[in-house]
């Protein structure tokens, strides 16, 4: 028995693979209608097939195709209650600051910060009529501390992200809208395999002294965390950044 979401229809981003290809079949597995937000078309027809979702092909970096997007599915199901924003990454912008081009900084800011603000606003006044939401975005260590793949704008919109769900806590929670962060370390992703492929024995023997479990994430353990605050059990949970990290933060 886990949290319990029938009835509850879900906006998941970046569901294509990895993260939120876990949280789509989790809260669907719980009970919610999930319609799934990614780019990569094929790969997103294939996880939606598997949960009864509904795959929808949308850029999340590009406000008003969020907007547009949102209101199909408001039209379709008349109401939005969840919104778990996992679309994000690094985007190929591993360089030092000399190196790093104005592209990349646009690049990664747009998808790791931008992205978030729009869908929250996309959703935000459909939540506050009905007076219940959950707004849930995949924040990271390296937006509470520093990114441990040195990649600058990613550290810095994380870090954007996270205090953007502060601020939406403390306006939409009066509504019983509820916002917080879910932050990752090390999680086995298709991203987070690439990521950990790159380093050499030492690093990834240092990583991993600095992980208290001793081990990487399987992308269902932040699932089931997602699952938890998109529920009504996580009711008294405002504004909260929930390291899912194996204890990295902590060492
Ligand atoms: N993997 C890790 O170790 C780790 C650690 C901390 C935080 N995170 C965060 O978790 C989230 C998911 O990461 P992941 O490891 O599953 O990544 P991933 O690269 O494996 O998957 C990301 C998904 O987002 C989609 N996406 C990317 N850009 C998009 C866009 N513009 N519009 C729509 N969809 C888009 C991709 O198509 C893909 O399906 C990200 O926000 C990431 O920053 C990951």
């Amino acid at each position: 028995m886990g949290v319990e979401l029938t009835g509850k229809v879900a906006i998941v981003t970046g569901c294509a693979q990895g993260i939120g290809e876990a949280v789509a079949k989790k809260l669907a597995e719980r009970g919610a209608t999930v319609v799934g937000f990614d780019k990569q078309g094929e790969l997103l027809e294939k996880v939606m097939s598997g949960i009864s979702g509904v795959p929808m092909l949308v850029d999340v970096t590009d406000a008003e195709a969020d907007e547009k997007a949102v209101q199909e599915v408001y039209k379709r199901y008349g109401h939005v209650d969840i919104l778990a924003n996992v679309a994000g990454g690094t985007v190929g912008a591993g360089r030092g600051v000399e190196d790093l081009t104005i592209e990349d900084w646009h690049r990664v800011v747009a998808l790791n910060l931008h992205a978030p603000f729009y869908m929250a606003r996309a959703v935000a006044p459909i939540m506050k009529a009905q007076k219940w939401g959950r707004i849930i975005i995949i924040g990271s260590g390296a937006g509470r501390s520093h990114s441990r793949s040195r990649i600058i704008p990613y550290a810095a919109a994380k870090a954007g992200a996270h205090g953007l769900m502060r601020q939406l806590a403390v306006e939409l929670a009066p509504f019983n809208v509820l916002c917080n962060v879910v932050a990752p370390g090390f999680v086995l992703s298709p991203l987070g395999v690439e990521d950990w492929a790159r380093r050499s024995e030492a690093e990834k023997e240092m990583e991993m002294s600095t992980i208290s479990v001793k081990r990487l994430a399987d992308p269902m353990e932040i699932a089931n965390v997602v699952a938890f605050m998109a529920s009504e059990e996580s009711s008294y949970v405002v504004g909260q950044t929930i390291m899912t990290d194996g204890g990295h933060w902590m060492l």
